[in-house]
């Protein structure tokens, strides 16, 4: 069994990050990122927190804007669309989930789709889907990354992906697909999820449910991603994935904590110095 070791994956990536922003600086191009948290979800705010440390880390100026839990659905628009209209700003990124009174939808088609480094916009869901140049949404371009870092491939495989969601689901689909996968989506109406894991290659789960996936759920040789993040009663942090047992007949398999997460955290960078690069280089003009 290999491990699929985000974490130091996620280290190499950083220090390339780096050499960017230093070369970028060097051209008088401060790649900057706004982030916006609404409340104060204590997830959420961990969320915000590792992704101000890892600006902090790479030289992008992260401008963090934290909102009281009541704020209106207009008044979030009216702060999104100054960052838009900031030349300086090359990304936002609203942190999610929002509170109820807020209407997500609206909240991501604010927000300008060439800064859009979530990849949350419809502008760039749909070019996700059709196989374009779009910024991918971090976790799903993270996960793509650590296999082809790790040279598993995709060509002809059957993958199963459980969770449907907009932020990593639905879009690791799209982007599996388009590298030559045979994809199956389960979600909670599914039947009989071990049917598609067990049949499936590749196994890719994000749903908050520990140990959902044990090991008669997975066949021998298989490439488990475990995309869940669990805060177990006992303060331990784990996956989806029964890492004891499924490890033993995994090919490969990613660890929880040291997996995916990292891995996410720098897509996100890298879909920001994607934006600024766009915007102030190869642009080259204000907007
Ligand atoms: N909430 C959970 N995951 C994400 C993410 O990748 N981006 C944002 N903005 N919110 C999230």
């Amino acid at each position: 069994m290999t491990l699929l070791d985000g974490r130091s994956l996620a280290e190499i990536i950083e220090k390339q990050i780096i050499a960017q922003t230093d070369l970028f600086r060097g051209q008088k191009v401060v790649p900057t990122l706004a982030v916006i948290l609404v409340g104060e979800d204590p997830a959420s705010c961990a969320y915000v927190n590792m992704k101000v440390k890892a600006c902090e880390r790479c030289g992008v100026v992260c401008v963090a804007k934290k909102l009281p839990q009541e704020i209106t659905q207009e008044e979030l628009l009216k702060i999104i669309k100054n960052f838009n209209d900031d030349f300086e700003i090359d990304g936002i990124l609203v942190q999610l989930p929002l509170p109820k009174h807020i209407e997500t939808k609206s909240v991501l088609e604010a927000i300008d789709p060439q800064k859009d480094v979530d990849g949350f916009h419809p502008f760039n869901i749909g070019r996700v889907f059709a196989g374009i140049d779009a910024f991918k949404p971090a976790t799903p371009m993270g996960v793509m990354s650590l296999l082809e870092n790790y040279r598993i491939p995709l060509k002809g495989k059957n993958v199963a992906i459980i969770g449907a969601s907009n932020i990593v689901g639905k879009p690791l689909a799209s982007l599996m697909l388009n590298a030559g996968a045979t994809v199956s989506i389960c979600h909670i109406m599914t039947k009989d999820v071990g049917f598609f894991t067990r049949n499936a290659d590749i196994v890719c789960v994000g749903v908050g449910k520990p140990r959902l996936i044990c090991a008669d759920m997975v066949c021998e040789g298989s490439v488990v991603i475990d995309i869940g993040i669990n805060r177990l009663e006992n303060g331990k942090l784990v996956g989806d994935v029964d890492f004891e047992a499924v490890s033993k007949k995994a090919a490969f398999i990613t660890p929880v904590p040291g997996g995916v997460g990292p891995m996410t955290i720098v897509s996100l960078l890298q879909n920001t110095l994607l934006a600024t690069k766009k915007r102030k280089i190869e642009n080259n003009k204000k907007v």
